[in-house]
């Protein structure tokens, strides 16, 4: 397994993006390993699937700490100790400070459950239906002080259906981020992104299939 990126995954729930990230990097032909996850919360699910996996685990209890630059530098300490190359959020409920994004600049990533720039912050899917969308879907994108504003990376588009609950919605969703985060990390680690303007530009193919239009035309 030498020779490939090392990632650590920050998560504070029940970890099913980390567990995507996981499964892809069990391919030894993945250009990254999750070396490390560092997790907020003692009770998160994401520490067993990590420990599962035999994947190193950290907790670092925000309420430990003073300050939000306190909490941050302590896990910047250990992403360093780790030899940390690239850093995914994946479900991480705290806000970054402006120092720590902009010192992981460029190999900072994050998953959103919304079609960015629509619906930043959270409870997404429930504004989705508020505001009758026929689409939804999910963001990989670089991380920058902005909340949920960096160089977008990949998206994937779903309908929402007449009878959508939020639940109903965040699954659909979901199924689609567990498919774009490993994507966007395989990206960075394969130096596939440059960014121009704000604008990502990736060296990999587009998808060519036809539109999704939700109702379907009839
Ligand atoms: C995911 O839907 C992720 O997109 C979202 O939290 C969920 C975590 O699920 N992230 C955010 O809302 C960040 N603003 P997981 O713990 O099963 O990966």
């Amino acid at each position: 397994m030498s020779g490939r990126i090392k990632a650590a995954v920050l998560a504070s729930g029940r970890g099913s993006n980390l567990q995507a990230l996981i499964d892809a990097a069990r391919d030894p032909d993945y250009p990254a390993e999750i070396a490390l996850v560092i997790c907020n919360v003692a009770a998160a699910g994401a520490l067993t699937r990590a420990a599962e996996a035999g994947i190193a685990t950290t907790v670092i209890d925000h309420r430990d700490f003073a300050d939000r630059a306190s909490f941050d530098t302590a896990m910047d300490a250990e992403l360093v100790k780790n030899d940390i190359e690239i850093v995914c959020l994946a479900g991480f409920m705290r806000i970054l400070s402006t120092a720590f994004v902009e010192a992981w600049t460029g190999r900072l990533l994050n998953i959103h459950p919304s079609l960015l720039p629509a619906f930043k912050g959270l409870n997404t899917h429930e504004r989705a239906l508020e505001a009758g969308a026929k689409l939804a879907g999910c963001t990989a994108h670089l991380v920058t002080p902005e909340l949920d504003d960096g160089p977008i990376l990949v998206q994937a588009a779903v309908p929402i259906l007449p009878n959508d609950t939020p639940g109903d919605l965040a699954a659909r969703v979901l199924e689609q981020e567990h498919v774009c985060y490993p994507l966007a990390l395989r990206l960075i680690a394969e130096n596939r992104v440059r960014i121009e303007n704000g604008r990502v530009l990736v060296d990999a193919p587009s998808t060519e299939t036809t539109a999704l239009i939700n109702p379907a035309p009839f």
